[in-house]
C-alpha cells in the first residue's frame, strides 16, 4: 500500500485541533428483558479520555458493554447517566436534539458495525454502497465525486472486484473490508470500529489496522476500536472494560 496514495485522504479543516473524545461519569443500565424492573448495569461511571495521537483499542469479555460503549458515542443508544463529548457535540443530549444537529454529527463521523452487512446496502453494487457513503460525508471538496477512482482507492484495501458486483454477493471478509473503506470515503474525524477485523486474515488484519493508523495519523482522526484480537493492539493505546469500568493498561 502506497503511504503517499493514503495521505491524500485528508480533510482541509481543523487541523490543529485536538480531536479528545470525552467520557465523563457514563452510566448504562438496561432493564431486564422479562422483568422491566431488575436493571442490569452495563457501564458504572467510565471517566475516559480518547485521544487522536495513537489508535485506541478496547478490549473486554463478550457481553461486558463494548458494542453498547461504541452506539452510545455513536448517538443512537441513550445514556442512562454521564457526559460524552467529541468536539462541540453533546453526545449525551443528540437524541434529544433536533434531526439536523444529528445528522450534521453523523455526517462527520464513521461507524462500521460490529455485522456490517447491516450498515451496507446489499442489494446495490460495490461502486454505490461507496458513492453512497461518499454523499452522506460533510466534506466533499478534497475527493473529486465525479474522478474519484473507486478500483484504485479499493486496492488499498486488498480489494480487486468488478465494482457493479452486488454487496450480497462478496464474502464476508470482502464485506467488512468494504465497510471500512466506505467509512473512510466520508472523511470522517471520529472513527468506531465495532470489531473491523473479526472476519480477516492476519495479512488483511494488519493492512486493515495500518490503513486505520495512517488515516488517524493524516487527518488528526480519533480512532477507537473493539476487538478480541491482542495482537493486532500491540504498540497502540488499550483499553479494557471490565465490571462496568474502563481501564487504560
Ligand atoms: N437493547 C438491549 N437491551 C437489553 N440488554 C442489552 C441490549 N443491548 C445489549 N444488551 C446486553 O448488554 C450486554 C452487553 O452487550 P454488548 O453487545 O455491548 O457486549 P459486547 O462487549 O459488545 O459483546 P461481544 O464481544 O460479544 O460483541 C449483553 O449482556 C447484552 O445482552
Ligand atoms: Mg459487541
Amino acid at each position: 500500500m502506497s503511504e503517499a496514495k493514503l495521505s491524500t485522504i485528508t480533510m482541509d479543516e481543523d487541523k490543529n485541533n485536538d480531536n479528545i473524545l470525552v467520557i465523563k461519569d457514563l452510566t448504562k443500565i438496561f432493564p431486564h428483558p422479562s422483568d422491566p424492573h431488575t436493571k442490569i448495569p452495563i457501564l458504572s461511571g467510565v471517566n475516559q479520555k480518547f485521544t487522536f495521537n495513537q489508535l485506541n483499542f478496547l478490549m473486554g469479555a463478550s457481553g461486558s458493554g463494548k458494542s453498547t460503549f461504541i452506539r452510545m458515542i455513536l448517538g443512537v443508544s441513550p445514556v442512562s447517566a454521564g457526559e460524552i463529548y467529541f468536539k462541540h457535540y453533546s453526545i449525551h443530549k443528540l437524541y434529544i436534539m433536533k434531526y439536523s444537529i444529528r445528522a450534521d454529527y453523523w455526517s462527520r463521523i464513521g461507524y462500521v458495525n460490529q455485522f456490517p452487512a447491516k450498515t451496507l446496502c446489499l442489494d446495490l453494487s460495490i461502486k454505490e454502497n461507496l458513492s453512497l457513503y461518499q454523499h452522506l460525508g460533510k466534506k466533499k471538496g478534497i475527493l473529486n465525486l465525479e474522478k474519484m477512482d473507486y478500483a484504485k482507492y479499493l486496492k488499498f484495501f486488498n480489494l480487486s472486484l468488478d465494482l457493479n458486483t452486488p454487496v450480497r454477493k462478496l464474502s464476508g471478509g470482502e464485506i467488512q473490508r468494504l465497510n471500512l473503506a466506505c467509512v473512510l470515503i466520508k472523511l470522517p474525524k471520529l472513527i468506531l470500529c465495532d470489531e473491523p477485523t473479526s472476519q480477516l486474515d492476519d495479512e488483511n488484519k494488519i493492512n486493515i489496522i495500518n490503513i486505520l493508523d495512517k488515516y488517524r495519523e493524516s487527518n488528526n482522526a480519533c480512532v477507537l476500536i473493539t476487538t478480541h484480537n491482542e495482537e493486532i493492539t500491540r504498540n497502540h493505546k488499550l483499553f479494557i472494560l471490565k465490571n462496568g469500568k474502563i481501564q487504560e493498561i
